[in-house]
């Protein structure tokens, strides 16, 4: 947007939350909550973004995009010094300015585009993105006269009747820089914080026979702030409806979203059904057709067409392809790779293992570090043994491969195409191609000795 600027205030530490964690860094629906604010931001394509850090700046500052600039603000006084050091770092920048918290992640791109239209046809010095609250213990006050907006006051400065506005400041806001800037200096931190607050813009600039208007969002929910810990959980149920909303808009069949936890940057493509208790965390793309079975955690995976995952399997960072099955109760761990068709059944665990297309391992199996190849069938209760006490090795299962029942693979171990693994061996040695490999010990049967033993015993 031609002729727009932003600054998006989120130096303070957020003394509310009780965290050791700045405030903004907080997680909402997997991702920052600041990183929500700048989404929306960006979205207006500003011709500068500064964001006022502080408390753990670089921490702050590695989360900003190329291009949005940070202003330092070494000394928290409050939200107008604030707002003073972000237009600094913005330098000569005329126009509009669209402020906002690091702390209102709700706002979407059209409410922000709204507000600034709306700013413009005013021809305002000043707009507020105000809301009507239920509940508005906390925030600011609109206190309105003929005039329109007389001034904005802090919970903690308001009296008993202004306490009962319930018109609230959502902190976001439009402003002719010119007329900020002048009005900022006029400041003063006479109030129960002792702290230079930006809403005390509103009078100064009434005083100077300046314009302040101002424009309720229309969904209410979109303007709360995060400043507690039970701030953060509504904001986490209102983000997370509305990514089950767009999803299911798209055509995802969500059974309950009430219990179905899906994260911001999670895609999920048509006619796959997402039973209850779900939880898709982090960049996890999932293909259509899929079936997800309740009570998985899937986080950072790829997922192909029509996959189904049984319930309670967790699979992290892997990738099971089309038409694969998984679970129940399995348990792929980082690294993991299922290929077209292949089987994981209950109780089995993967690592850094990859299943060649149309392979199964249905029951009771760990394989760790391996590479097996496709058709292969991993009996029940194999085991690779992979790890000596100080290093891991590899499992490598040719093609075709059909392992018996309770195999242990002490790796290093090469298992040629074809080959046959007698059930309960232990493979410490290479197997050729379509070779019998048997390591047990020869099975020793003593007639009636059983019996024998009773009646002994019984004397
Ligand atoms: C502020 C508004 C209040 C409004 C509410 C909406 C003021 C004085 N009050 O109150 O009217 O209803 O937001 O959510 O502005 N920050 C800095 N530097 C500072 C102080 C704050 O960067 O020196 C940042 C914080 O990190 C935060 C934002 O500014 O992201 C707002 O500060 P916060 O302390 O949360 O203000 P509220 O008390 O919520
Ligand atoms: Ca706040």
């Amino acid at each position: 947007m031609k002729g727009l600027c932003c600054v998006v205030l989120a130096a303070g530490l957020g003394t509310r939350m009780k965290s050791r964690l700045a405030k903004v860094l907080h997680p909402l629906a997997g991702r920052p909550m600041l990183s929500h604010t700048l989404e929306n931001v960006l979205s207006l394509k500003p011709e500068k973004t500064a964001v006022v850090i502080g408390h753990q700046a670089e921490k702050v500052r590695s989360l900003l995009p190329p291009g949005v600039i940070s202003a330092m603000q070494k000394e928290q006084k409050g939200t107008a010094h604030a707002a003073e050091v972000g237009l600094g770092a913005l330098r000569e920048a005329e126009g509009i300015l669209l402020l906002l918290s690091g702390d209102t992640p709700l706002l979407d791109t059209e409410t922000l585009k709204g507000l600034v239209s709306y700013h413009k046809r005013k021809k305002a010095d000043m707009t507020i993105l105000t809301a009507f609250l239920e509940e508005p213990f906390g925030y600011g006050r609109i206190v309105r006269d003929d005039g329109g907006i007389k001034k904005i006051v802090e919970q903690k400065d308001a009296s008993a009747s202004e306490r009962g506005i319930k018109e609230i400041n959502s902190g976001t806001y439009c402003f002719n820089i010119k007329s900020l800037k002048k009005a900022l200096k006029d400041v003063r931190s006479a109030n129960a914080q002792g702290e230079f607050y930006l809403t005390d813009v509103v009078e100064i600039l009434r005083r100077k026979g300046g314009r302040v208007a101002g424009i309720p969002v229309e969904e209410s929910a979109t303007a709360l702030g995060v400043n507690s810990r039970v701030e953060l959980a509504a904001a986490e149920k209102i983000i997370r409806a509305k990514i089950n909303r767009r999803l299911m808009a798209s055509g995802v069949t969500i059974i309950d979203p009430d219990s179905t936890y899906i994260s911001a940057v999670a895609s999920i493509a048509p006619d796959t059904i997402i039973h209850p208790g779900n939880s898709i965390t982090g960049k996890t793309d999932i293909g259509p057709g899929c079936v997800l079975m309740p009570g998985n955690i899937i986080s950072e995976s790829v997922l192909g067409t029509g996959v189904i995952v049984k319930g309670y399997s967790v699979i992290e960072d892997s990738k099971i392809s089309d038409e694969a099955h998984v679970g129940p109760f399995a348990h792929l761990r980082p690294g993991s790779i299922v290929g077209t068709g292949a089987r994981v059944g209950n109780f089995v665990e993967l690592k850094k293992a990859s299943l060649g297309e149309g392979t199964k391992a249905s029951h009771l199996t760990y394989i760790g570090d391996a590479t097996i190849g496709k058709n292969v069938n991993i009996g029940a209760g194999t085991i690779t043994c992979n790890y000596d006490g100080f290093s891991k090795f590899r499992t490598v299962i040719g093609d075709d491969v059909f392992v018996g029942s309770d195999s242990q693979f002490i790796a290093p171990v090469n298992i040629g195409k074809g080959a046959l693994i007698a059930a309960g061996s232990t493979i410490t040695k290479d197997v050729p191609k379509d070779a019998l490999a048997l390591s047990r010990a020869p099975q020793m049967n003593r007639e009636n000795w059983a019996k024998e033993n009773r009646e002994r015993k019984k004397k």
